[in-house]
């Protein structure tokens, strides 16, 4: 997988399709040759002829006296030699200096795969890994990073991450340390990124790159609604299935920053890290930083070739994995069926609606603790409600498993309430600048988690009502992004660091948290899909998609979602209607499809359920189980997008192609609609396929060359689904 050539100074990086290859340039900086479709071995080193750039500087030491770093692909730029361009690395030394000379100083093979001090990494699995330390070093400022390729046998992807570490004496302030870095050969790209807002997360849009600097970031504190820790640079003529697709993403939940730059020579380089605004981080003689992971792609098969990868990589190598592919919960959440609203005698009457519903499990949302009968107080006091409540959880659980149901239960425990017992206790908890009143976001402020003591207390809280109740399963919620970012318990060099002290600190309490209780089950929430990372899918195996749960807004959402993550890590749920988001209203058959292919659960009061939808609940259910191993270990192939047109369909193919399911959505009618052939796509064209419903019989071939004739609809938002199975040539089918 990994080969250095010494004698040519070559690192050549192979994964099953792709080669990334790295040259120690005669200067000493490190460079990549290529990335892109794999290669043979050859000598390659043709491919950046030494040439100076028109009004750019060149290096002192330069060979032929022509080496001008604005012009080299640099694999981890620094400032102040003449190379104009966005820096991976950007620090200030005592003496005031930023300039930073990194050449390469050694390097290192090992095998597996490289984890990071204190935050998510990719996982080391059954298919081998091996990681590739390449060092870099200025002696003269004593900084010295070391770069981190980990590639797979069975993955196209390659994870990176840097160590940045100082021996300069006194205090180096780092200011820019890039995840990954690299330049490509070319300006020929469009950009794809996620931009959303809550309740429309993850849209997918798709522009020319063009000159200058591209910039997709988050200053909110976690990855955000607004914009996706994610960047596609695709050709023009890429689609779904052919094209060259270069993609990233990164195993963080903050403050993050992505930069793809076309230079005046049309190569474009692209960065992925910690967002360098408002970031300074300390490092005494002898420390060290490390940036988050980064994942990167190349797929010459198109976006969905860069989806199955990236999909592949979160359920084997990021995913929980007592959680990624094992059975997931039907759950039914409370949060639109009573809101604040409720008492031990209407939870009562919920489970005793659940009887003969084949639902694995109740979850209590906000609501439960303190005197919380609004969004504007009580959270921090994680004590149950003593009026809605007054014999605590146990009567609610025990109603809820005489019907069948295990328990779980709504937290969100960053967060607090000025009315509150803990703030009333301890006002200094929360983030909050000195001298000034912080900012409310839904009633509510942000605990201060670079806190030991703050962790402490959320982990003992947490554990003590987890030792106390049979919970099987915590809906981890995050309400507001952060502001007011400062720490009375930081001294004032330290307070530009707070917010990805922020983040480290969220991931060591989850990261104890789930090892004292193994079996717990954790959905991520961050109102909907405002923390939908691999960060914190490092942590929990599924999240909560969108607030919005009307199914003709989460085609987008979830479409939308499936560039990056693979289905089997959004919860996706059946709500009543007139939808509460978007007033619209939509069959209840259409509801179960669109969510079908997601984690699938309730968001409804049961006992407004009529006979045939109690029916409807148990046929979904069902088909859930039943199509449950595609979710959770299939490969998503998107057939028409909804950001193009009038309908939305997508589908899952088992691993062996015995087995497939098709939403079909169909959104506005339309009289005289044009004629329409579904072509589907990932099958086996030897295979014969039964499909239901209708029972017809017709090859992989066929299904995928010539396609599926869909109904005709009369009405608005409609849907069909199908389900695939191998027919055998005895004419026996597993259905
Ligand atoms: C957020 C979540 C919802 C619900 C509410 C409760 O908005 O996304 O699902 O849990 O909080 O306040």
């Amino acid at each position: 997988m990994i080969s250095t050539d010494e004698q040519r100074g070559l690192f050549w990086l192979d994964t099953p399709s792709t080669s990334y290859v790295l040259q120690i340039y005669e200067t000493g900086h490190l460079i990549l040759l290529y990335w892109g479709k794999r290669l043979p071995h050859e000598d390659i080193r043709y491919l950046y002829p030494c040439y100076g750039g028109a009004f750019c500087p060149n290096l002192f030491d330069a060979p032929n006296g022509y080496v001008c770093p604005d012009t080299l692909p640099l694999e981890y730029p620094t400032f102040g030699l003449g190379d104009y361009h966005e820096p991976a690395f950007y620090a200030r030394n005592p003496a005031g200096d930023r300039l930073c000379d990194l050449r390469y100083a050694g390097c290192r093979l090992t095998d597996g795969v490289q984890t990071v001090p204190g935050m998510p990494h990719v996982r080391a699995a059954q298919a081998p890994a091996q990681t590739l330390e390449l060092t870099l070093r200025d002696p003269r400022i004593g900084v010295t990073v070391r770069l981190y390729y980990t590639v797979f046998a069975d993955s196209d992807v390659i994870a990176r991450c840097a160590a940045v570490r100082y021996d300069g004496g006194e205090t180096l302030v780092l200011h820019q340390a890039a995840s990954a870095h690299l330049e490509l050969p070319d300006g020929r790209f469009e950009a794809i990124r996620l931009p959303g807002a809550q309740c429309r997360e993850r849209e997918i849009e798709r522009t020319p790159l063009g000159a200058g600097r591209l910039i997709l970031d988050s200053r909110r504190g976690a990855s955000s609604h607004q914009m996706n820790p994610f960047l596609a640079l695709v050709r023009p003529k890429t689609g779904e299935e052919t094209g060259d697709v270069y993609g990233f993403s990164l195993l963080y939940s903050g403050n993050f920053r992505i930069c793809a730059e076309q230079d005046q020579f049309h190569m474009t380089r692209v960065q992925i890290g910690i967002n360098p605004f408002d970031f300074a981080w300390r490092l005494r003689s002898g420390e060290e930083f490390w940036t988050p992971q980064a994942v990167m792609v190349y797929s010459g098969e198109g976006l969905g070739g860069m989806s199955r990868e990236f999909h592949r990589l979160c359920r084997r190598r990021i995913s929980p994995p007592a959680f990624a592919r094992t059975h997931r919960p039907v759950v039914i959440n409370n949060w639109e069926a009573t809101y604040f609203d409720f008492d031990e005698e209407k939870l009562a009457a919920l489970a005793d609606a659940c009887r003969e519903l084949p639902l694995d499990l109740f979850v209590l949302d906000d609501g439960w603790f303190g005197h919380r009968d609004a969004g504007n107080s009580s959270l921090g006091d994680w004590t149950v409600h003593a009026r809605k409540l007054p014999h605590g959880l146990e009567p609610v659980i025990r109603a809820f498993a005489e019907n069948g149901l295990a328990f779980g239960l709504w937290v969100e425990p960053e967060m607090i309430s000025p009315d509150s017992e803990l703030y009333r206790r301890h006002p200094d908890l929360c983030l909050h600048v000195a001298g000034r009143e912080p900012s409310l976001a839904r009633s509510q402020l942000v605990l201060d988690l670079t806190r030991e003591d703050v962790r402490t207390y959320l982990l003992e809280t947490l554990t003590g009502l987890l030792k106390a109740y049979p919970i099987r399963y915590l809906k981890w919620d995050m309400n507001r992004p952060l502001s007011n970012v400062g720490s009375s318990a930081w001294p004032a060099e330290e307070q530009a660091s707070l917010s990805h002290r922020y983040v480290l600190g969220l991931y060591s309490l989850l990261q104890t948290l789930t090892a004292r209780f193994p079996h717990l089950f954790i959905e991520g929430c961050s109102g909907g899909g405002g923390r939908f990372d691999f960060g914190m899918l490092y942590y929990v195996p599924q999240i909560w998609t969108s607030d919005n749960s009307d199914a003709m807004s989460r085609l987008k959402i979830q479409y939308g979602t499936s560039l990056v993550y693979p289905p089997s890590t959004m919860a996706a749920h059946v709500s009543a209607v007139p939808n509460h988001q978007t007033g619209r209203i939509t069959d209840f058959t259409v509801r179960g499809d669109v969510a079908a292919c997601c984690c699938f659960g309730y968001e409804l009061d049961p006992r407004a359920l009529i006979p045939e939808e109690r029916e409807a609940v148990c046929a979904q259910v069902e088909r859930s189980r039943r199509i449950e191993p595609l979710v959770l270990e299939g490969d998503f192939y998107r057939l028409r997008s909804p950001f193009a047109g009038n309908d939305c369909s997508w589908m899952l193919v088992s691993p062996d192609k015995t087995r497939a399911v098709v939403l079909y959505a169909h959104v506005l009618s339309r009289v005289s609609e044009p004629a329409d052939r579904l072509c589907l796509r990932g099958l086996d064209p030897e295979k014969r396929y039964r499909i239901l419903p209708g029972g017809q019989v017709l090859s992989g071939a066929v299904l995928m060359a010539a396609g599926l004739i869909r109904p005709r609809f009369h009405g608005d938002f409609q849907t069909c689904f199908y389900e695939l199975q191998e027919e055998l040539a005895n004419g026996e089918s597993q259905f």
